[in-house]
Parts: structure tokens; sequence; C-alpha cells
């Protein structure tokens, strides 16, 4: 990436790559997810080369934001994919991803989404129970295919995360306890329309130390050994996704501290690595970008009433997740402390509180970091139609997915006689 940060400032007026942000609402309108590809594939690219010559794939999350414009970048740049649906398979696919690439992580996966995945080759299903590994065994020895399988741990580690995206405690639904699978591994062996190539956990997402990521690392690797005395040979570990991004006062580990702290932990062996990042690909690669409908100032609070919602980015709502907001253009004078909310009927719609700006009626707002688990946990709540996506490239700017229209939103429902 240059010196220059993506989302960046000149004289007073903030700027996507060279792409003013205020020439995008007036062409797009507002709100509008904007991203920047140059961001994207510098997180990618600095993932790639932190593993150096490693046996390695990275197989983003497409959970994280899963535009198919997003997904074809990535799958141009030789990246792999994590899903967990059928819907993201075909995203995936439609995209020009490699079924190759493909893990299918998901403690739900039905029987119907085994079979397209079967269909489909993908390299590997990261099953989270016994109950999937004979479902799955069932579905295989009906097509006649053998199920490439790894199965996920959880190694009981405390990723110190928010509670809601802490996945490897024991008391989490995810994965299988560390004790059960050896025991696991070998039904795995012994069924006959299944095979174990890989070791998978995944800890939980926005962790900003390395220590838990370590400590999960050494139990897989213990693991791996212990498989090893069994006579089942492990063809690649995958050790998820979780790397953090700076939303406000985190420091977060480097892409390359990361990934070298995990090729450390692994050095004695030379299965492959797969990692599954997601935030840490795209969530500083995108804003969101809303105007100002009204402004309430009243004695206790003011509030700066915008016309992007929960429904748009409903991480705050949700997780108390802080997102710093930027003015699109720099006024003068005293700030004043707003609460920024949207239009929706709950007053657990707000983007931001307690913040310092400057604003009058229309001003632009940027709300910062919203490339991952914006639009892609946005909903229809209170008939709002979902925002545009926009991708920026140098100085150009292409829609990557249309606003949608009040005629979409009830397409589907009937009105009974
Ligand atoms: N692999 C698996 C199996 C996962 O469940 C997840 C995320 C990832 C990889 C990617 O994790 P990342 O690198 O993005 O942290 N909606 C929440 C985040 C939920 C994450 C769910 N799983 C949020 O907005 O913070």
């Amino acid at each position: 990436m240059s010196e220059r940060p993506v989302f960046h400032y000149h004289e007073d007026r903030f700027f996507a790559e060279s792409v003013s942000l205020t020439a995008i609402a007036e062409q797009f309108g507002t709100p509008c997810y904007v991203y920047s590809r140059a961001a994207i594939t510098a997180a990618y690219q600095e993932f790639e080369q932190a593993f150096a010559d490693r046996a390695h794939l990275i197989c983003y999350a497409v959970k994280a934001n899963s535009n198919l414009a997003i997904l074809n970048l990535l799958a141009c740049l030789g990246c792999g994919f994590d899903i967990v649906s059928g819907g993201e398979l075909h995203r995936v696919l439609k995209a020009g991803g490699d079924p190759q690439k493909i893990v299918f992580s998901g403690v739900g996966k039905t029987r119907e989404e085994m079979r397209i995945a079967l269909n489909a080759h993908v390299l590997c299903f990261n099953v989270e129970s016994e109950m999937e590994l004979f479902a799955l065994n069932d579905v295989a020895g009906e097509m006649g295919k053998i199920a490439p399988v790894s199965v996920r741990i959880n190694p009981d580690v405390d990723a110190n995360t928010h509670p809601y995206i802490s996945t490897g405690l024991k008391e989490n639904k995810f994965g299988i306890p560390a004790a059960d699978a050896e025991r696991i591994y070998q039904l795995t062996k012994n069924l006959p329309n299944v095979h174990p190539v890989g070791l998978d956990c995944h800890i939980g997402s926005q962790l900003t130390e390395l220590s838990p990521f370590i400590e999960a690392t050494r139990k897989i690797r213990d693991l791996q050994v212990r498989l090893q005395s069994l006579d089942i040979a492990i063809e690649h570990i995958d050790l998820g996704g979780g790397l953090g991004i700076r939303y406000d006062a985190e420091s977060p580990p480097s892409r390359q501290d990361y990934v070298e702290a995990l090729c450390s932990e692994m050095a004695s062996t030379s299965a492959r690595l797969i990692i599954e990042p997601g935030r840490s690909v795209v969530g500083d690669a995108g804003i969101l970008l809303t105007r100002v409908q009204y402004l309430k100032h009243l004695p206790h609070r003011n509030f700066a009433i915008v016309d992007a919602a929960m429904n748009d980015l409903l991480r705050p709502a949700l997780y108390q997740a802080y997102h710093a907001i930027q003015p699109v253009v720099k006024r003068k004078g005293d700030t004043l402390s707003y609460q920024v909310v949207g239009p929706v009927c709950e007053t657990g719609d707000f983007l931001g509180n307690e913040r310092e700006l400057v604003l009058a009626p229309n001003e632009l707002l940027a709300v910062m970091s919203s490339g991952a688990y914006g639009m892609s946990m946005s909903s229809n709540y209170n008939s709002r139609p979902r925002a545009a996506e926009v991708l920026v490239d140098g100085d150009s700017v292409s829609l990557i997915r249309a606003r949608e229209s009040i005629d979409e939103l009830y397409a589907l429902e009937n009105i009974i006689a």
C-alpha cells in the first residue's frame, strides 16, 4: 500500500483513494458502503508474504463481506475461501473461486449443503460434531464419494474478546472437545465415506493479542503428534481466523507478526497451514457513508440523526462496538458531543455515542472500519432497502451492489384473498 492511508483528508475533504467521498455521495446516494480495492489487495498480500515459503492457503472468511466483486478480487489474487453455507458456496463459485481452495465450516451444515459441496469438490469439510460426521458419511456414501474431513477442535482457550464472538471455550457450541479428538479421528478413519485430511480450530474474532492464538496452536500441534501415533496423517492444519483490527485504541498484532507466530509454533511439521481471516482482510478497507438528516439539541443530549441505521451496520447495537465517525468535510467551529443515531424505532439504534463533531444538516459522515460484518449483517428491518456498495480503485468508482428498491422488499410476499 502507498504511504498515504486509503481513507485520508486532502484539504479538509475526506477521500477514498483518489476519489472524494462527497462525489460518491452525490453519484450513488447515502447510505453507501465504500470499499478500497488497494486496501483489500494490500491486506491479502501482507498475509501472503508473511508465509514466505511455508506451504499455506489463505481462506478468506466469506461471512465478513460476501459481495461478489470482493470475492472475485480475492479469487483473482489466488485467495481461498472459508464458507459456512450453501449460499456462500454459490457466491464463491459465481465469483470464480477455486473449489479446491474452499473449506466448509459451520455447526449446522444441512445434507443438501453437503451434497452441493461434495459435487463442487471442495477441499475440506470442517466437521463440528459426531452426528454431523455420520451425516456426511451417509451423504457421501449415497453419492459414491469420499468426503475430505477436518475435525474442528474446541481447544478451550479464552480469546479475551466479546462473549458473542468468542468461540473456543468449552461452553461454546463450536467444535468438539480436545479430549474426544482421538476417538473422533479413529471414527473418521474407520467410516467408509469420510477421510481425515486436516485438523481445524477457530477460537474467536477480533482478537487483539497473540497469546490465545499461540495457546490454541500449541494444543493443535500436540494433538497432531498424538494423531500421528495413531497412524492418522494430517495434510493441513487450519488455525481459523480471528485477527483483530484497530477500531478505537486497540493495538492488535500486525498480520506479519501473527502469521510468523503461527508458523513458528508449527515449525516442526510440514503440514500445509490454512488461516481463515475475515475482518483483517476487509474491515479497514470499508466505510459506511451516511448523511445527517436532522440535529436535535436537547438540554441533556445532542442527537445527530443520520440516514444509516442499525439495519445497515448492526455492530454498535449488537455488541456496543465502537466505530470511529469522521466528517467528510472538516468544518471550523466549536464541537458538540453527539449521539449519532439512525431512524430505526429502537433505542439501541445508534452508530456512535459521545462523538465530538461540528455538524450541520446534510453533513456527510464516514463510519470507519465498516468493511467487515457491515453489509453482510445488514437487514431490511423497518422496511429499509439495503445500502448501495461501491468499490474504489484509484480514481475510479464502480457500483458493486445497487441500492435495493422498495419493490424488491416485498417481491417474495403474497397477499392472500
Ligand atoms: N472462521 C470461522 C470458522 C469463523 O466462525 C469466523 C468468524 C472466521 C473464520 C473469521 O473470523 P475473523 O477473521 O473475521 O475474526 N459479527 C461479528 C464477528 C463474528 C465472527 C464469526 N466467525 C462482528 O461483527 O464482530
